[in-house]
């Protein structure tokens, strides 16, 4: 359902520091902020003090585990749960009790949510028929609508004779139907099969920026979040393990949840040595950049599969490891090559490695080989 309250007149309204309502705007202030949200169902705290920006026009995705309180988040954001503690501020005006209908949002859920006896325009129209939009408005705002998330002529249909994509793109256009200040989009993608579902997040992203619109999308799917955010928030167990760019949380990920989480990575059970060597098993490893850590210390060194250097004897890189190949795994576009660092050949490590180059160095279960763990694309996690 598309829910719309009348905007504030005149200039929005930003909260001071002291928490006093001024009517300057900032633009650099987030439009919506989370401060300490708590909730709990019965005994179980689904929420346990989550606090957030988002910055006026961002696209942020809440990525987790199914149960780490993704949509129980989202629908508090919407007024359609009501949090147990803490503040939301949505564009300078403190919305913490606001009821769902006196907010100012579009939302899209995972079901289609149409209603199925009506028509497709009818759909649309149906936040701004609401709103005592007079007939001629809505007719070329439909038309507008439908344009956008192109099905200009789905209009006269009605919703069981569209696909999944094509549902989701007319709740879609029904959620933006009044211009929403914020787009709410709970796992839009998920009853879609796999190539609607890229097709679909590219329109939804290409959208989203056209409008400018600010909006959080929930999903448990890393590629979406990684493909479509600008910044991801990594949530588990009720909590943000990291808020970052995509690429701030697949280089860098602050904690281990969000290393193992966010793409395939290679786990090192390590202990330090001092002045920044590390040992793996049998094998000894420098990490400049972590000289810091005491000898002793156990560690995990954290690696991704594509920065491994897999090399045939003989052309390796200064420092690479003699290894041996155990597993070879082909994935289409590259192999994933399980790697036996030790003497008793268990793959301790998987490295991507490109068909061609498998080919060329005839890789295959007992290869001897060099690996390269650049140091500098390790990171050290305790
Ligand atoms: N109305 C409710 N009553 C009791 N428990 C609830 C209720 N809503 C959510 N929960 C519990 O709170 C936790 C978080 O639920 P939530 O739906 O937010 O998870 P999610 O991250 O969206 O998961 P999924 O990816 O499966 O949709 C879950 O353990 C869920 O069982
Ligand atoms: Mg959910």
């Amino acid at each position: 359902m598309t829910l719309r309250a009348p905007r504030d007149p005149g200039a929005p309204v930003s909260l001071s520091k002291n928490g006093d309502r001024s009517p300057v705007a900032r633009d650099d202030a987030p439009y919506l902020e989370l401060a300490g949200i708590r909730k709990t169902f019965g005994r179980f705290e689904a929420l346990k003090g989550v606090s957030l920006d988002a910055a006026r026009g961002e696209l942020m995705v809440f990525l987790g585990p199914s149960g780490c309180g993704k949509t129980t988040l989202l629908r508090i954001v919407a007024g359609l749960e009501s949090q147990d503690e803490g503040r939301i501020v949505q564009g300078g005006r403190d919305v913490s009790t606001v009821p769902a209908i006196g907010r100012d949002y579009g939302i899209v859920f995972q079901s289609y949510a149409l209603f199925p006896n009506l028509t497709v325009a009818d759909n649309v129209a149906y936040g701004l028929v609401n709103r005592r939009t007079s007939r001629e408005t809505i007719r070329s705002r439909i038309a507008e609508l439908l344009k956008l998330v192109g099905l200009p002529d789905a209009g006269p249909k009605y919703p069981g004779q569209l696909s999944g994509g094509q549902q989701q793109r007319i709740a879609l256009a029904r959620a933006i139907a009044t211009s929403p200040g914020l787009l709410l989009l709970d796992e839009p993608l998920s009853a879609l099969d796999a190539l609607e579902r890229v097709r679909l997040r590219g329109e939804i992203r290409a959208l989203q920026q056209r409008l400018g619109v600010t909006t959080i999308m929930v999903t448990h799917d890393q590629e979406e979040a990684l493909s479509m955010a600008d910044r991801v928030v990594v949530m588990n167990a009720g909590r943000i393990e990291q808020v970052g760019t995509p690429r701030e949380v697949y280089e860098k990920p602050a904690t281990p949840f969000v290393a193992d989480f966010v793409g395939k990575i290679n786990v090192l059970p390590a202990v330090a040595e001092g002045s920044g060597r590390f040992r793996v098993g049998s094998v000894s490893l420098a990490l400049d950049h972590r000289q810091d850590i005491a000898a002793g210390t156990e560690v995990k060194l954290y690696l991704r599969p594509e920065e491994i250097g897999v090399h045939v004897n003989g052309h390796a890189a200064a420092g690479a490891l003699a290894a041996k190949v155990a597993k070879v795994e082909f994935l289409g576009a590259f192999c994933m090559v399980g790697i036996a660092l030790d003497a008793a050949g268990t793959p301790s490590l998987v490295a991507n490695v490109p068909r061609q180059q498998v080919d060329a160095g005839r890789l295959e279960p007992g290869t001897a080989v060099r690996v390269s763990l650049p140091a500098g694309a390790m990171r050290v996690l305790s």
